[in-house]
């Protein structure tokens, strides 16, 4: 499976990808923002235990990596779960830091949410996103999801706090 965007590609995490995502991901601007379990620093093992978690996650989970030229230069994925009485899942993503700012992860986040909505049948799709993460919280508003909890101590690093904002986008 891959999805067509005007300056990347989405596609599935792929043995081969490690030495592209260590590169990407080992970032502590990237780390601050993405939940306690993302590595720091991030090795070639974090990047092969993640490549070879995703291929068995199927059905679990869509995990894509964002490609551009033919490197792997971030992520975007939905862990299905949740829902509230519908069929739900939780979205993340993160982009290398040299690519920011170029309205790549505003496409990328609108089309695995489509992807997810439309071909998977996911109902709810949420995003919790730190209050400081102010690109973030554009990339969702952007897409179409809408602010419905503003938990303190959500997602702060251990021993620090931090208030996280949870979005929705329903069907
Ligand atoms: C959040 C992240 C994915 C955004 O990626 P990006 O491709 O640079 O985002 P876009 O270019 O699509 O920009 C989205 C919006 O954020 C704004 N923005 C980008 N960088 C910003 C910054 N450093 N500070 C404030 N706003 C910023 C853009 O201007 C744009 O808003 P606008 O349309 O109102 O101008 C990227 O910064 C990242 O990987 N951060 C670390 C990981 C992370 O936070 N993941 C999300 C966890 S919830």
């Amino acid at each position: 499976m891959i999805i067509h965007a005007s300056c990347f590609t989405l596609r599935p995490w792929r043995r081969g990808d490690e030495a592209a995502l260590v590169k990407h991901a080992d970032n502590r601007r990237i780390w601050r923002n993405l939940r306690s379990n993302f590595p720091h620093p991030y090795t070639r093992e974090d990047a092969e235990n993640w490549i070879a978690e995703c291929l068995e996650s199927k059905g679990r989970a869509l995990r894509l990596a964002i490609v551009v030229g033919n490197e792997p230069v971030g992520a975007v994925g939905v862990e299905f779960g949740g829902g509230n009485g519908r069929s739900g899942g939780e979205i993340g993503y993160w982009l290398g830091e040299e690519l920011w700012g170029r309205g790549i992860a505003t496409e990328a986040v609108g089309l695995a949410a489509a992807y997810a909505m439309d071909e998977l049948g996911i109902e709810r799709l949420e995003a919790a996103v730190l209050q400081s993460n102010t690109a973030s919280i554009r990339v969702l508003e952007k897409n179409g999801f809408t602010a419905f909890a503003r938990l303190r101590k959500g997602a702060g690093r251990p021993g620090k706090s931090a208030i996280e904002i949870h979005y929705v986008k329903e069907r």
